[in-house]
């Protein structure tokens, strides 16, 4: 009875980390989108860029968006750290028996770790812009918004920041590289149809996402 009670609540936890990942996910593109704006390093495009910023932390419905993003992100962590202990606990009798590493790749028998980091990442980057934007001494742009442009201009001009958010970026390029396929298989979305093309998809979203938000940092140190 134990047994099948550890095993249903690590099937839940499953499930969450699966629909708070693919939450995650979506919210990476949609971030990833605004953020592109920054490659536009004209007057006019860091107008365009406050502007955004504005909107996104004042307009109603993305405020409360955000606050579910906060919550999901903190569950999702909590949750991940949970079930790698509880399969650390597990693994001693079944790895034995089935030799499970055998056919796993380095990232997936490594979530946690790379959870963890992409958690220490988080809490950098939130207090370098997020805390920055909605607490911070910030000067005001020539259309009165609040000029968060220069504050990531700034904070780009520095050589370890950029390579702090390169290196961060391809952390969570192996976490989303198992995580995407990964959350489908956990909802019990698996088909020999479908799965192959998911995990093609997961392949080329975990690739091209990071690699994108990395040029950012790189571009805007460039042309700074
Ligand atoms: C070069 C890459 C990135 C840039 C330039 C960037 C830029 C920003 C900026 C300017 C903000 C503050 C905007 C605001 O307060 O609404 C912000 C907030 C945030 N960023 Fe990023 N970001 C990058 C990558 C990432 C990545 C990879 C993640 C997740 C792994 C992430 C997660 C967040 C979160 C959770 C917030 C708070 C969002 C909210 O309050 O709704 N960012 N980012």
């Amino acid at each position: 009875m134990a047994r099948s009670a550890i095993l249903g609540s690590s099937l839940a936890k499953k499930y969450w980390m699966a629909l708070t990942g693919l939450f995650l996910v979506t919210f990476l593109l949609a971030h990833l989108a605004g953020n592109l704006q920054l490659l536009d390093m004209s007057p006019q495009g860091q107008l365009k860029f406050n502007a955004y910023a504005r909107f996104m932390t004042t307009f109603p419905l993305v405020k409360a968006v955000s606050y579910l993003l906060y919550f999901s992100i903190l569950f999702h962590a909590f949750d991940g750290i949970l079930l790698a202990v509880q399969n650390r606990q597990a693994r001693p009798v079944r790895y034995v028996k089935e030799n499970a590493g055998a056919n796993r790749s380095w990232a997936s028998n490594n979530m946690a770790l790379l959870g963890v980091l992409i958690l220490v990442f988080l809490v950098i980057h939130m207090k370098g812009f997020w805390y920055e934007m909605h607490w911070g001494p910030i000067g005001t742009d020539a259309d009165g918004n609040k000029d968060l442009y220069t504050v990531v201009a700034a904070a780009f001009s520095q050589l370890w920041y950029v390579s702090l958010y390169v290196v961060m970026m391809a952390v969570l390029a192996l976490h989303l590289l198992h995580g995407f396929q990964s959350a489908f298989q956990s909802l019990g979305l698996n088909h020999p149809r479908y799965t192959p093309a998911i995990k093609n998809v997961g392949v080329f979203f975990a690739v091209v996402v990071p690699v994108l938000f990395a040029l950012i940092p790189v571009w805007m140190f460039a042309n700074r």
